[in-house]
């Protein structure tokens, strides 16, 4: 049980890390809780108008999950390397530093898909990006691929992690809730507004 615990923890430190406000900070740009969303991730860090900010954001919010994901199972194992996966999640939605506001999900999202089952995240970052290039809704892209995920893996054979990832999609969901609302009265920002 110590194991398991710790692989929670470890995640939860990992994802806690907002890579989008950090490397914003360094860069000197605008408050990314003051511009577009308000959101703290890639999405957002887009809106300075920054591309090579927002791709490192997104890169370092995805492998901070897939760290997490691999050092736990090394020394815990695949269900170790499962509750890692889920603290890194809770861990970039609710960072005890940012007083429990963190951010959406997506990145982190698909780093611990790629650090279980890499192919799931490879079908996530397909859907994301045949979704992104119809519409240019970065949410609403995620939240087909999030949607799709859970079945993808247990059509696969992988029962518990579709479990796993049908909680991580539903609190992904919930993160959106605002970009759903937006979405239905078309008023969401596309990639590429600045808004
Ligand atoms: O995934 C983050 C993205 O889905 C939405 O970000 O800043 O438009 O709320 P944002």
């Amino acid at each position: 049980i110590g194991i398991y615990i710790a692989a929670l923890v470890l995640g939860y430190l990992f994802g806690s890390i907002p890579f989008g406000l950090i490397l914003t900070r360094i860069a000197g740009t605008e408050d990314l809780r003051s511009i577009g969303s308000g959101n703290i991730g890639a999405t957002n860090v887009l809106r300075t108008g920054r591309k090579g900010l927002a791709a490192a954001t997104l890169l370092l919010d995805a492998l901070k999950g897939t760290a997490a994901v691999l050092i736990a199972a090394g020394f815990g194992g695949a269900e170790a390397a499962m509750l890692a996966a889920l603290g890194a999640f809770l861990g970039h939605l609710f960072p005890v530093w940012l007083k429990f506001k963190g951010g959406k999900g997506v990145a982190v999202y698909i780093g611990v898909l790629l650090g279980l089952f890499w192919p799931a995240a490879l079908v996530f970052c397909v859907l994301w990006l045949a979704t992104a290039y119809t519409t240019r809704y970065s949410s609403l892209s995620a939240l087909v691929a999030a949607f799709i995920t859970p079945i993808f893996l247990w059509w696969f054979g992988h029962p518990t992690m579709a479990s796993l990832f049908a909680v991580l999609t539903l609190l992904l969901f919930w993160m959106h809730r605002e970009n759903i609302k937006r979405l239905q009265s078309g008023t969401e920002s596309r990639i590429g507004e600045k808004k």
